[in-house]
C-alpha cells in the first residue's frame, strides 16, 4: 500500500478499506488506528488533518490495518480496553472485558453498600483483572485475590493493577478455580467460560479466531465451570458473604440448579442492559430465626 500522505488521506483510505470489509464502525476504528500509528489521540487528528505522515507512520498504519482486516479485535491491536471507566491493558491470550460484565460490579455495589469496609474479595477466572480491579477502585479499603489458570492472564492482571495503583491491595495467582484457596472471603465474583463448545466457531470471527478458547469454552453444555467452582463457594464465603456470578443469557435456570445442588441459595437474578438474565447473586442460606 502507498502510504497516504496526510492524516486526512490516511483516515479516508483506512475508513474505505474497513467499510469495504464489512466493519460497521469503520470511521471510528480508522480514527483509532491512524491515531495509534501516529501516537496521537482523536482530537489531535481532527485539529490537524493536513499533518503529513512519514514513511514509518505509513508502514505502521498499513500493518495495523492488515491486522484489523484479518478481524483481529481492536482491543488487541490497541492493547487496551476500557472497563468501569478504567483503562485496562489486554493482549492476545486474555479475554477482552465486556460491558455486560459491569452488571456483576453493579450487583456487588448494590449488595455491599459500605464503601469504607475492608471487604475481602475473590475473583475466579480473573482474565484482565477487570472485575476485581473495578471493585477495588470502588472500595478503597478492600483487598482481593484474582485467580486464573492462564499464566498470561495472571501477568496482565498484575500489570493492570500496577498501572492503576491498586497492586498493594491485590494478588493475582495461577490456579484451578479456588482449589488451592482457603478463604474466608466476603465477596466472590466470577465470569467463567460459558459458551457451549459446539457454538464457539459460529461466533464473530473476532471472538472465535482471536479470543482464548480457555476463556470461552464452557464444555458441551456451557456449564462445566459452574459445576467445578460453585461447590467451593460455601466453604470460601464467610458469614454474610455472597458470590456474584455471570452466566449466559439462557443459563439462569441451569446455573440456579447447580447453586441449589451445592446447598446454596439464589438471592438475586441479574439482567444485562438489554434485560436478558445474565447472572446471579448466590450464597449460603441465612440461618433460620429461632
Ligand atoms: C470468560 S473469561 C473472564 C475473564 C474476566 N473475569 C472478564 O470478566 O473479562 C474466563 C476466565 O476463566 C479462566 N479460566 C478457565 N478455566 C479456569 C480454571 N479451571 N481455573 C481458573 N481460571 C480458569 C480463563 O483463563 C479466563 O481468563
Amino acid at each position: 500500500m502507498i502510504p497516504p500522505a496526510t492524516v486526512a488521506g490516511a483516515l479516508a483510505t483506512a475508513t474505505a478499506r474497513l467499510a469495504a470489509a464489512g466493519i460497521d464502525a469503520a470511521p471510528r476504528e480508522a480514527r483509532l488506528l491512524v491515531g495509534h500509528a501516529l501516537g496521537l489521540d482523536a482530537a489531535a487528528l481532527v485539529r490537524d488533518p493536513a499533518r503529513p505522515l512519514d514513511g514509518a507512520a505509513g508502514t505502521a498504519l498499513a500493518a495495523l490495518l492488515a491486522r484489523r482486516l484479518a478481524r483481529e479485535p481492536m482491543a488487541y491491536i490497541l492493547g487496551r480496553r476500557e472497563f468501569w471507566s478504567l483503562e485496562l491493558g489486554v493482549a492476545d491470550g486474555v479475554l477482552i472485558p465486556r460491558p455486560d460484565s459491569e452488571t456483576v460490579v453493579e450487583a456487588v455495589l448494590a449488595r455491599a453498600p459500605d464503601r469504607g469496609r475492608a471487604w475481602r474479595i475473590l475473583d475466579l477466572g480473573t482474565g484482565s483483572g477487570c472485575l476485581l480491579l473495578a471493585l477495588l477502585s470502588e472500595f478503597p479499603e478492600a483487598i482481593g485475590v484474582g485467580v486464573d489458570r492462564a499464566p498470561r492472564a495472571v501477568a496482565i492482571a498484575a500489570e493492570n493493577a500496577r498501572r492503576l495503583g491498586l497492586d498493594r491491595r491485590c494478588r493475582f495467582v495461577r490456579g484451578d478455580w479456588a482449589r488451592a484457596l482457603a478463604g474466608p472471603f466476603d465477596i466472590v465474583v466470577a465470569n467463567p467460560p460459558y459458551i457451549r463448545r459446539g457454538e464457539i466457531d459460529a461466533l464473530a470471527p473476532e471472538v472465535a479466531r482471536f479470543e482464548p478458547r480457555a476463556a470461552l469454552d464452557g464444555g458441551a453444555d456451557g456449564l462445566a465451570a459452574y459445576r467445578a467452582l460453585v461447590p467451593d463457594l460455601g466453604r470460601l464465603l464467610g458469614p454474610g458473604g455472597f458470590a456474584a456470578l455471570e452466566h449466559g443469557a439462557d443459563q439462569a435456570v441451569a446455573v440456579a440448579a447447580i447453586v441449589r445442588e451445592a446447598g446454596l441459595e439464589v438471592f438475586e437474578i441479574l439482567r444485562d442492559l438489554a434485560g436478558r438474565t445474565r447472572g446471579a447473586v448466590v450464597g449460603p442460606r441465612p440461618p433460620r430465626a429461632g
